[in-house]
């Protein structure tokens, strides 16, 4: 997979943006040694036209901050997908690029929530280019053009919070993409039993329940007993009552969608009644 990402803050990514930074560490920084996914951070003051690189200008209507200019934008998109691989960004190259097999990642806290199965999708593309805005946002007429042009656009939240600008959300987008993988993980069966269930796995749509690891006694508090039990049925049941409770606690919205999706079977409503949370159908409804 390769990845563009277009910035005012290409140091923001690591120095100089040889890509060291954020996306260079850890499973990211592992994923993109083996090749599995390439990095591009570009500048997008380079597609300034004027000898200040100005990319912002006051918004039309009025209101407080700045916007980014389309034009710097377009020039930017226009540049990066003409630089896509022949057969998807048309034959002749034109002057102006129409559909290419990219998809444009705008984050903006105006977006729609960027999910795990957003995540698990974006997987199977082959190239994602992130544009991220500062300001009040971009002239809304880049995405505009861009979808009218055929691309797949999403314009993508990571939570219900205002962030300065996109850069972090995309190296939270990027790190639960790549994570994802194939053979990036070391243990696949943990993304199916990841908090939100990605993978489709017993713990679909719950947030992860305690974990504990040696020693069995720690200041006085012991792990819990059937743990160390070997009953293997017990242990996946005792894990989902934990994963039920606690998303019922934390995330009330998440035990309503699975109630409303038939996603939880009769032993689930009695664990979460005894808990205190209403599962019959006339109180689920709000
Ligand atoms: Cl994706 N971008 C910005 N700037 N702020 C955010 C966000 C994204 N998601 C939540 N807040």
């Amino acid at each position: 997979m390769r990845v563009d990402v277009v910035t005012i803050f290409p140091d923001y990514f690591g120095p100089a943006s040889g890509v060291g930074g954020p996306l260079g560490v850890s499973l990211i920084g592992k994923a993109a040694a083996r090749g599995d996914v390439a990095f591009h951070i570009h500048d997008l003051r380079q597609w300034a036209a004027d000898v200040h690189h100005t990319v912002d200008d006051t918004p039309f209507g009025g209101g407080p901050g700045m916007v980014m200019k389309a034009d710097v934008w377009g020039a930017a998109l226009d540049a990066i997908l003409s630089a896509e691989p022949a057969g998807s960004a048309g034959q002749s190259t034109p002057a102006v690029p129409s559909v290419t097999g990219a998809r444009l990642v705008v984050p903006t806290p105006s977006g729609v929530p960027f999910t795990q199965e957003m995540a698990l999708a974006y997987t199977g593309e082959r190239h994602l280019v992130f544009a991220c805005g500062r300001y009040e946002g971009i002239d809304a007429r880049v995405v505009e053009d861009a979808r009218a042009r055929g691309m797949a656009v999403d314009e993508v939240s990571i939570g219900d919070y205002v962030l300065a600008g996109g850069e972090a959300a995309v190296v939270v987008i990027v790190e639960a993409v790549c994570r994802l993988l194939p053979g990036v993980l070391g243990n696949e069966r943990s993304v199916s039993d990841d908090s939100f269930g990605g993978g489709g796995g017993s713990m679909h749509g719950l947030l992860e329940g305690p974990v504990y690891t040696r020693p069995r006694a720690w200041r006085g508090n012991e792990v819990p007993a059937v743990l160390l039990s070997g009953d293997h049925a017990a242990i996946a049941r005792w894990q989902r009552d934990e994963a039920l409770r606690r998303t019922a606690e934390r995330r009330p919205d998440l035990i309503r969608r699975l109630a409303a999706g038939d996603g939880l079977d009769a032993r689930d409503r009695a664990v979460l009644i005894q808990a205190g949370f209403p599962v019959d159908g006339e109180s689920m409804a709000h």
